[in-house]
């Protein structure tokens, strides 16, 4: 598998077949995991979330997003869910850790950091066959934040890093972080799995209920397992971090092998590379912009770019993440992994 050929399948779907994809502006930079750990504050690492203002400590599935939050960071207004992944921090030579601030997308300029939230129905020339969208009270995560091996890595096999050579660079993805300066940041990609079970709106690892096609790809269009028969659409994001400020080799490790980036949880390979998502889509929104195939969907409620970036939520862990640092938020100084 070539996984620069399947971005570049991606980007010509675009042209040719439904795609949902959209802006969601930063809610928040914070230490809290409702999905991973609720009910603490602060979680044990740091993330960065964009979607709805609900997004607390606690998330009851029974309270699902469109009934608690007052507004969305998305450009789509009526899409209350929470999309959330680790954040990246640069390491100097003396020890020390800076957050590796966000940048919007090619497309999205006016946006405050964020991701790019893509929902695919289906890709290929085949006919589509029927996805059906998440249900109210639906979450999982893909990814483990303790792997640090490719071996482990590969069960999830389309949790990528894109090295941008310029803000279209969409080909070379890697599984783990890329080993020279990228001249214009690193886009870390998180693809869910499609095959859904069809009864279980969460877990207990919050990945089990949802599984990768048979065989096959989603891209190939691979049909799913039968314990997981359910086609769900395929959700994707795309996060760029700025890391233009740290690309200077005199900053970069001096064993001149190692790079410096570090996800929040303290690791250095990449392969912990992880995404959470909790659904909160109002009413059948999501269903009827995946069955009637839009791409821009002008029947769903929108907003623009700056309405998403006033959505804010109360900040509910209070803690230094920037400026240069002992250590990351929640790590103790010198411990980062492997
Ligand atoms: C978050 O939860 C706390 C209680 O745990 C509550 O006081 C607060 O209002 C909630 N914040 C938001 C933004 O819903
Ligand atoms: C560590 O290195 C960074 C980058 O060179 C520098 O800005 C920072 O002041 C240094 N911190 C300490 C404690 O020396």
């Amino acid at each position: 598998m070539r996984w620069g050929s399947m971005a570049t399948l991606i980007l010509t779907a675009s042209s040719t077949h439904a795609l949902l994809r959209f802006s969601c502006s930063q809610l928040a930079v914070e230490r809290l995991d409702p999905l991973v750990n609720p009910g603490m504050a602060p979680s044990p690492h740091l993330h960065q979330i964009v979607g709805g203002n609900a997004f607390n400590i606690t998330m009851d599935p029974l309270e699902p997003p469109p009934t608690q939050a007052s507004c969305t960071t998305c450009t789509f207004a009526d899409d209350f869910s929470n999309y959330w992944t680790a954040v990246l921090y640069f390491r100097a030579r003396n020890g020390s850790y800076h957050r590796v601030p966000q940048k919007p997308n090619v497309g999205f300029e006016q946006a405050n950091g964020g991701m790019t939230i893509y929902y695919t129905p289906y890709i290929g020339r085949n006919s589509p066959s029927q996805v059906t969208a998440f249900k109210p009270g639906f979450r999982m995560l893909i990814g483990r934040q303790d792997y640090r091996t490719r071996e482990e890595a590969s069960r999830f096999r389309q949790l990528t890093y894109t090295c941008l050579q310029t803000p279209m660079t969409r080909t070379g993805e890697t599984l783990d972080f890329p080993k020279k300066p990228c001249p214009a940041g690193i886009m870390s990609n998180v693809r869910f799995p499609t095959c859904w079970d069809g009864k279980n709106l969460d877990s207990p690892d919050h990945m089990s209920h949802v599984a990768y096609p048979e065989s096959g790809t989603f891209e190939s269009g691979g049909p799913c397992p039968s314990t997981h028969p359910v086609k769900i659409p395929q959700l994707f994001y795309e996060v760029i971090w700025d890391t233009t400020k740290f690309n200077s080799r005199e900053m970069w490790p001096e064993d001149g092998k190692s790079q410096p980036f570090v996800w929040s949880q303290g690791d250095s390979t990449g392969f912990g590379n992880h995404g959470d998502y909790v659904f909160g889509w109002k009413d059948d929104a999501l269903q009827k912009a995946m069955d009637s195939n839009c791409d821009s969907c002008p029947q769903l409620k929108s907003q623009t770019i700056s309405q998403g970036n006033q959505c804010t939520k109360g900040v509910a862990v209070h803690e230094e993440i920037d400026g240069w640092l002992d250590a990351m938020p929640g790590m103790s100084p010198g411990v980062e992994g492997i």
